[in-house]
């Protein structure tokens, strides 16, 4: 694979939307030809699924079927967007990836990370991000800023007890995955984070003699 998949992980309320559309716009104005888009979503189908697992109408989604919606979102979206991009020799941003089913599905659902590895197996097909900026806040600022929103999906409205394992989680998921995933604290304005994440971006591109 030519190209260069990055992805961005963390909790609700962390900021990482808003960082991966900074980098994307900051690596294509070194000049890079970038991807930048989202899970669950990313291409027509992925949307479609997305809106079904964040309907709070929902109620009655299985956590296991949960698990394989997010699943087939991510094998149509790794299909129709990030392989062909990839191939094409783009660099991919995407905010969320399997991570996020790890995290989530495995821990904050407590499904287990084998159980989600595995339903997820197929969906990715061996495409697997290069880098992930993992975006760390305190859970109270995380919980601060979901309660600035006026709505709330699904998966923003679980008890207290999931999020204290999803949490973990992602700590978790950080320690097995050091080599690969890139903690940023975000203790400053997002434009200083910004500049934290864009600098480490560049000194990868450079350590892979792309930049
Ligand atoms: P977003 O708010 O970052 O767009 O993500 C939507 C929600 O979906 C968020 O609460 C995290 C959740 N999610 C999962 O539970 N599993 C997944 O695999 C993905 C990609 C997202």
């Amino acid at each position: 694979m030519d190209g260069l998949f990055i992805t961005f992980e963390g909790a609700d309320g962390s900021g990482k939307s808003t960082q991966a559309r900074f980098l994307a716009e900051g690596l294509r104005e070194l000049g890079f030809d970038v991807v930048l888009t989202r899970e669950p979503g990313g291409c027509p189908v992925a949307e479609k699924i997305r809106d079904i697992v964040l309907d709070k109408n929902n109620t009655d989604i299985l956590d296991i079927t949960e698990a394989y919606l997010y699943a087939a979102a991510r094998a149509q979206h790794v299909h129709e967007v990030i392989l062909p991009a990839l191939k094409q020799g783009k660099i991919v941003v995407c905010d969320r990836f399997i991570h996020s089913s790890v995290a989530y599905q495995g821990y904050g659902r407590n499904l287990g990370k084998e159980r989600v590895l595995e339903i997820n197996k197929h969906a990715v097909d061996g495409c697997l991000p290069d880098i992930t900026f993992f975006i760390t806040v305190n859970p109270e600022s995380a919980f601060d800023r979901m309660n600035e929103q006026k709505e709330r999906d699904r998966l923003e409205t679980q008890e207290q007890a999931f999020y204290d394992r999803l949490f973990k989680g992602y700590l978790k998921i950080l320690e097995d995955e050091k080599d690969t995933i890139i903690p940023i604290e975000a203790k400053g304005t997002k434009f200083e984070t910004k500049e934290i994440v864009l600098a480490k971006a560049k000194a990868i591109l450079q350590e892979k003699g792309l930049l």
